[in-house]
C-alpha cells in the first residue's frame, strides 16, 4: 500500500553491492566542496543503485560471524509492522554493525530510534541495544518490536489473538461517542477526519484491548507487552479508516477515499493483527531465552539517558529539517491512544529537534538566534533578514535544529566507549531556496564536541517521493550521507 514512508529508501539500496563494497570512496575535502555546490541536483535514475563504500580499510566488514540469520527483507520479523516516515532499512544498522565489528552481546545505542529498526535489528544479529525518541508512540513501537513475545512458548499469542477478536465480534453494544465513554478521547476535528461508524469500531477495538483478560496464563511483562502489541496494530489502521490521503506525508483529506465503501474496521484490525503476529512469533522463536536486552530508555536525545563510557556503537538517522512533520504524521494515533489531549499534543510538538513550523509562536522567532557555528549562522542570518514572518520562523527551526543536534552529539560523546563509532545517516535540505548543507554542518558540530570525523559517502536512491502536498517546504532529498565519526 503506498504510504508515507514510500520514502524508505529501501526502494533502490542494492545491499548485496552495498556488502561486496565498491572504491567510489568521496574524500572529506570533496564531500565539502560538493556540498557547498548549492542546488546541484543529481539524477538519480542514473545514479541508480549506488552505495559507496567509504575506504578500503572500511569495507573489511565481510559477514556477520555473531548471528545465524537475521532479516533479509525490510519487513521480515517485526520490521513491517507499522509504517513509519522516513524509517531506514535494518541492512544500513546491521552494516554498522559489521563496521563495528561488534561481539556478541556488545551494546548498540539509537538516540533517535523512531520505529525501533536499528533495534530490531540488534537483538536479531545478537546484541543488546538502548533507543531513545521523542515520540511515546514511537517509542511503544520500538518496545514491541524489538522484545519477544512469550519467549517461552511463542505460539500463545494466536490464542490470545483468537479470544481478543472473538471478543471484539461478539460485543454488538453501539459505542457512544461521547464525553462520558472513558475509550473515546477524540482526536482533533475527528468527525470531519473520520466517517461515524469507523471511529465507533475502533473506539469498541480500543476497549477491548485495555480490558482484554488473556486465555493463557501471563507474567506481568508479558501481559504489558500483549497490551502494547495489540494497541500498535490499532494504530496502525487508524489512517487507513480516516479520509487521510495516505500518499502524503503532509495532513489532506481525500474525500472520494471512500467512494467504493468503507473498509470494514474489524476486518482490517483481524488482517493486521494475523500479518503481524506471523512476524512477532518468528522474532519470538529467534530472540526468546537470548538473554538480550532491548531498552527504550529516556525520551530527549539532548538528555543522557545511558551510562557514560558503556556503549560500543550508536546508528541513528536524526530528524530532516522542516521535511517531515512526524506530530502531523501520527496525530490521530497519539492522541486516540491517549498518549495526548488537544492542549498536551501542542507542547509535544516543541519538544522535537528539528520542531515543526506550526509549533514555533513568535516568542521564539521574533528575535534573531545564533549558533555559535560561522557558516550555519551566515545562512540563518541570510534567511532571518529576508524579513517576512515565514522567513523568521525558518531562521529559528535552523537554530533549534542545530543547537538540539550539538547537545544530541554531547551526549553520545559521553555514552560512547573511546574510539567506538558513532553512525549518522543525514540528508541535506533546502529552505526558503536556500540549500542547507545539513551533513557538513552536523559533520563540523559533532567534531567541535570531540568527535573524530573518520569519513563520510553519500548513498543515492532511485527514486523519491517524499509527497509534501501542495506547499513543499523541505525540499527534495536525493541522497543521504552517512557520516562515520569516532568518540
Ligand atoms: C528519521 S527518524 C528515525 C527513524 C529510524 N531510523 C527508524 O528506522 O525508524 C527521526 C526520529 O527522531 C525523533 N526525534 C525528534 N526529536 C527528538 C528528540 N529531541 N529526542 C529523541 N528523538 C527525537 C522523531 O520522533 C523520529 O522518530
Amino acid at each position: 500500500m503506498p504510504r508515507s514512508d514510500d520514502y524508505d529508501i529501501s526502494k533502490s539500496i542494492d545491499l548485496k553491492d552495498a556488502v561486496s563494497g565498491g572504491s567510489q570512496q568521496t574524500s572529506l575535502e570533496g564531500f565539502l566542496e560538493e556540498s557547498s555546490q548549492a542546488e546541484q541536483k543529481i539524477n538519480t535514475d542514473e545514479v541508480l543503485e549506488v552505495y559507496n563504500f567509504p575506504t578500503e580499510e572500511l569495507s573489511r566488514i565481510e559477514g556477520i560471524t555473531f548471528a545465524d540469520s537475521v532479516a533479509e527483507e525490510v519487513t521480515d520479523y517485526t520490521h513491517g509492522m507499522h509504517t513509519y516516515p522516513a524509517k531506514f532499512v535494518p541492512q544500513i544498522p546491521r552494516w554498522a554493525f559489521r563496521l563495528a565489528e561488534l561481539d556478541r552481546g556488545d551494546t548498540v545505542y539509537d538516540p533517535f530510534v523512531g520505529c525501533g529498526t536499528t533495534m530490531v535489528e540488534a537483538r536479531l544479529c545478537g546484541l543488546d541495544s538502548y533507543g531513545t525518541d521523542i515520540s511515546p508512540l514511537a517509542r511503544m513501537m520500538t518496545e514491541v518490536k524489538s522484545n519477544p513475545l512469550f519467549p517461552e512458548d511463542p505460539a500463545r499469542l494466536k490464542s490470545c489473538t483468537r479470544k481478543l477478536l472473538s471478543n471484539i465480534r461478539n460485543d454488538t453494544t453501539e459505542e457512544e461517542l461521547t464525553d462520558e465513554n472513558e475509550y473515546f478521547n477524540p482526536p482533533i476535528n475527528w468527525d470531519f477526519w473520520f466517517p461515524e461508524q469507523a471511529i465507533a469500531d475502533l473506539v469498541k477495538i480500543k476497549r477491548h484491548i485495555l480490558n482484554f483478560d488473556p486465555p493463557v496464563e501471563v507474567s506481568e511483562q508479558d501481559r504489558e507487552l500483549l497490551e502494547e502489541f495489540y494497541l500498535i496494530n490499532l494504530s496502525s489502521i487508524v489512517d487507513t479508516v480516516s479520509y487521510q490521503d495516505e500518499n502524503q506525508i503532509k495532513v489532506r483529506k481525500d474525500d472520494g477515499k471512500f467512494e467504493d465503501g468503507l473498509p470494514e474496521t474489524v476486518d482490517l484490525f483481524e488482517k493486521t493483527v494475523e500479518k503481524n503476529q506471523r512476524g512477532a512469533v518468528e522474532f519470538a522463536k529467534k530472540c526468546g531465552g537470548d538473554g538480550l536486552f532491548a531498552n527504550v530508555v529516556g525520551e530527549d536525545a539532548r538528555t543522557q539517558a545511558v551510562e557514560e563510557n558503556s556503549v560500543d556503537l550508536v546508528v541513528t538517522s536524526p530528524p530532516y529539517i522542516n521535511a517531515i512533520d512526524y506530530t502531523m504524521a501520527h496525530r490521530r494515533s497519539l492522541i486516540f491512544l491517549d498518549f495526548f489531549d488537544q492542549e498536551s499534543y501542542k507542547e509535544h510538538r516543541r519538544e522535537y529537534v528539528g520542531m515543526t513550523e506550526r509549533a514555533v509562536t513568535k516568542d521564539y522567532y521574533d528575535e534573531l538566534r545564533l549558533t555559535g557555528y560561522d557558516p550555519i549562522d551566515e545562512q540563518i542570518k541570510k534567511i532571518f533578514q529576508k524579513g517576512e514572518r515565514k522567513d523568521k520562523i525558518r531562521a529559528f527551526i535552523l537554530y533549534q535544529y542545530f543547537t538540539g543536534m550539538e547537545e544530541a552529539f554531547e551526549s553520545l560523546d559521553r555514552v560512547l566507549k573511546e574510539d567506538a563509532y558513532c553512525v549518522i545517516v543525514v540528508g541535506d535540505n533546502e529552505i526558503r531556496n536556500e540549500y542547507i548543507p545539513t551533513a557538513k554542518y552536523l559533520n563540523s558540530i559533532a567534531e567541535s564536541v570531540g568527535f573524530d570525523s573518520v569519513t563520510n559517502f553519500k548513498h543515492y536512491y532511485r527514486k523519491v517521493q517524499l509527497q509534501t502536498g501542495r506547499r513543499s517546504t523541505g525540499g527534495k532529498i536525493d541522497y543521504e550521507t552517512v557520516l562515520i565519526l569516532q568518540a
